[in-house]
């Protein structure tokens, strides 16, 4: 079966004291109330080291927010694969819109950055998903068929196993707005259609795909009772210990 994953991206926020400290605290909350999904958190490369060693490995996954596309070198600014696993961390989310979009990250660039971080025994969290005006004119499919076809579909299916998957419609993205149950899972069960396609059935069973865009306590519930809905990755909602406990709880009955 299928992982049910919660995992959390703080973005650009937080210092390393206030990072660790809400690291800390959500670990203090879920030792004491333990979930019944996989817990992760993606932070700043600079927490990531801190935050390792204060969370229960257990019961926490930690993960950077990007990595590389290159191996090692004169790339000044970059922080490697290899760099992020030697901190401890497990994850390693790719493809994020922002990345795409402000960043100029193309489907090739972030080809070689999944192969990077299975290199280097991370798990991808690879995000996907269409901006407003690709689902107003209803072409949301085929934007996720090419993001995905572009930078994973080259994979063996044991390397493609490994990957854990993002639908984060853009335009739900920080902005309140939210997919509607039914948009969620009328696009997970595409996205897992064309993996069957690709890699069988089996593989598509098993990979988990997660729904990020405005997801919160109030709305999670209703979100993951789909059946090709997996869990949530959460921005905004995942900086507070409480609020990202509420969105975690949301497996529980
Ligand atoms: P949001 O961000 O939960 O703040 O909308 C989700 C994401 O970008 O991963």
């Amino acid at each position: 079966m299928r992982k049910k994953i919660v995992a959390g991206n703080w973005k650009m926020n937080l210092n390393l004291q206030e990072g660790i400290a809400l690291a800390k605290e959500l670990n203090e909350a879920l030792t004491a109330d333990k979930p019944n999904c996989d817990v992760v958190i993606c932070t700043p490369f600079i927490h990531l080291a801190s935050v390792v060693p204060a969370v229960d490995a257990s019961i926490i996954g930690v993960g950077a927010e990007n990595c590389a596309d290159k191996v090692s070198g004169a790339y000044t600014g970059e922080v490697s694969a290899a760099m992020v696993a030697s901190t401890g961390a497990k994850y390693v989310i790719l493809g994020h819109s922002e990345r795409r979009a402000y960043y100029g990250e193309t489907e090739a660039i972030l080809k070689e950055k999944v192969q990077l971080a299975l290199a280097n025994g991370l798990t991808p969290i690879f995000c996907i998903g269409e901006v407003l005006e690709e689902r107003q004119q209803g072409v949301q499919n085929e934007v996720v068929y090419k993001q995905l076809a572009g930078s994973l579909y080259d994979l063996s299916a044991e390397d493609f196993s490994k990957i854990i998957l993002a639908y984060e419609p853009v335009w739900a993205i920080g902005t309140g707005l939210t997919a509607t149950p039914e948009q969620a899972q009328e696009i997970h069960a595409y996205i897992r259609s064309t993996i069957a396609e690709k890699y069988g059935n089996e593989v598509a069973e098993n990979t988990s795909i997660l729904y990020g865009g405005s997801c919160k306590a109030s709305n999670a519930k209703e979100l993951f009772a789909n059946a090709d809905v997996d869990g949530g990755l959460i921005g905004g909602a995942s900086l507070k210990a409480a609020d990202f406990k509420g969105i975690i709880d949301a497996w529980k009955e």
